[in-house]
């Protein structure tokens, strides 16, 4: 059995002996906070990268902060496992966090072994109550100096009950190949604002063009200070999160209805595409990036806030786009935390508030009209179970199978309904996972 932390605690090694450690405690502190944040609650990650605190750190600060938050969240099942072998009884939720983030520095992002563990152990000791905890960091850090932990196991890469449900739907390999990506940083996919400019917008973003003409940049850092951010010459969107808007096949001058829209990734692409666009949400906070994505692209649409369904509106549209509220499990390359804050108890809930937005789309949809509907979800009920209930309850609907490739689908995602069933390691250096399906209104 290893020893234990609490037995023989070698001498703490302190930060004043890091001179050579430029993100000291103000980074590690930042990256505290925006972890804590991540794991309490489902908006926590998005809220702490947003916070001022973060944005009053010095750029490198800022930079390293972010970095090892998100490597802690990556990595945070075999983490959690190292951790859980060392501790007999497991120390205050905070002082968890804080052996977390050394962890990481030590075992994911390699940081020199004196930097991280003296950091650390300055950091739990500036936690309240904090200083009885500072021999128990050192020792389960020290510990992990002298033997490293392999954190190389697909086995712990998710929490069991999401790695089950994965290995049921889509059988062991995908699911490990699904576990895999967990914890490797995603590049950055953006869509041209014309189609046409994609090849000459991956050579200004050092990168290539993908299937459906989005664009993988090999740039890393700040996106506003990447050529033609502030032309609106592109936005950031996912490869996969940018096919759905292209199924809906808007034509110009034909109306179309984003019945979830912020941030506004999707509204963009129909506006782009010429469409007359509404664009709904029943968040303010989130509709204002709507509004400033197309002050910044130079695209027009309605923006409205209101709860999309119930939205008092009688209009019809010839295209519905849904891309509904989810459990989200499918951006786990963006948001790791949420793999962590979703629950099983969850997904039943979100299929109830499903169920009432398609009802209201198909509301909305004109006779002949396409109603898409996507989820960035790797769940079945969300997904395929939810669209079968639809078609059950929504006689007037068919589905319009997609063609293979149609929209830069990879093609195997191509369920044999014709509804799509996009999976992270559908493309090569991962993706997000979705489900999407497209419906035609009986004329
Ligand atoms: C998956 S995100 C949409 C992403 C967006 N379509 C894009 O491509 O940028 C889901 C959105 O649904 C919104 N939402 C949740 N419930 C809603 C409701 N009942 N009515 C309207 N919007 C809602 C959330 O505020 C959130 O912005």
């Amino acid at each position: 059995m290893r020893p234990r932390a609490q037995e023989g605690t070698p001498r703490a090694v302190t930060s004043t002996e890091n001179s050579d450690d430029i993100r000291g405690l103000p980074a590690r502190a930042a990256a505290l906070d925006l972890l804590s944040a991540a794991l309490s609650r489902r908006a926590g990650l998005d809220e702490g990268l947003s916070h001022p605190a973060l944005a009053a750190l010095e750029p490198r600060d800022r930079a390293f902060a972010r970095a090892l938050a998100m490597a802690t969240l990556r990595w945070l099942g075999p983490i959690d496992a190292a951790l859980h072998a060392r501790l007999k009884k497991p120390p205050p939720e905070r002082i968890v966090n804080v052996l977390r983030l050394g962890a990481a520095q030590l075992l994911v992002l390699k940081t020199p072994a004196h930097a991280a563990v003296g950091a650390t152990v300055d950091l739990a000791a500036a936690q309240k109550g904090g200083q009885a905890f500072k021999g128990l960091v050192n020792a389960v850090l020290r510990g992990f100096t002298r033997e490293p932990p392999d954190l190389n196991d697909p086995g712990l890469m998710a929490p069991t009950w999401l790695a089950m449900r994965w290995r049921s739907a889509y059988g062991a390999e995908a699911a490990d190949a699904i576990a895999a990506l967990i914890g490797e940083e995603p590049a950055t996919d953006v869509t041209p604002q014309d189609g046409a400019d994609a090849e000459a917008l991956a050579v200004d973003l050092e990168g290539s063009v993908l299937p459906g003409r989005s664009v993988r940049s090999g740039l890393k850092g700040e996106v506003s200070g990447w050529p033609g951010f502030d032309d609106g010459r592109w936005w950031v969107q996912d490869a996969s999160a940018a096919i759905p808007a292209r199924l809906a096949r808007v034509g110009a001058g034909r109306t179309a209805l984003d019945m979830c829209a912020a941030p506004g990734g999707k509204t963009l692409q129909l506006a782009a595409a010429g469409a007359k666009v509404t664009a709904v949400d029943r968040s303010a906070g989130r509709i204002k990036r709507v509004s400033e994505n197309l002050a910044r692209t130079g695209l027009g649409a309605e923006v409205v806030i209101a709860d999309a369904g119930e939205w008092k509106d009688e209009r019809t549209f010839d295209a519905v786009l849904l891309d509904a509220p989810c459990s989200a499990t499918g951006t786990f390359r963006r948001h790791p935390d949420l793999l962590w804050v979703a629950s099983p108890a969850e997904i039943p809930k979100l299929a109830q508030v499903q169920a009432k937005l398609l009802d209201s789309a198909a509301k909305r949809t004109a006779p002949g009209g396409r109603l898409v509907y996507c989820v960035c979800s790797l769940e079945w009920e969300e997904g395929e179970g939810q669209m079968d209930a639809f078609l059950a309850r929504h006689k007037d609907f068919a589905l319009e199978p997609m063609a293979p490739g149609e929209g830069g689908a990879p093609e195997a995602s191509l369920r044999p309904d014709g509804t799509l069933r996009i999976l992270p390691n559908h493309v090569e250096g991962g993706t997000d996972g979705f489900y999407v399906a497209r419906l035609r209104k009986g004329a």
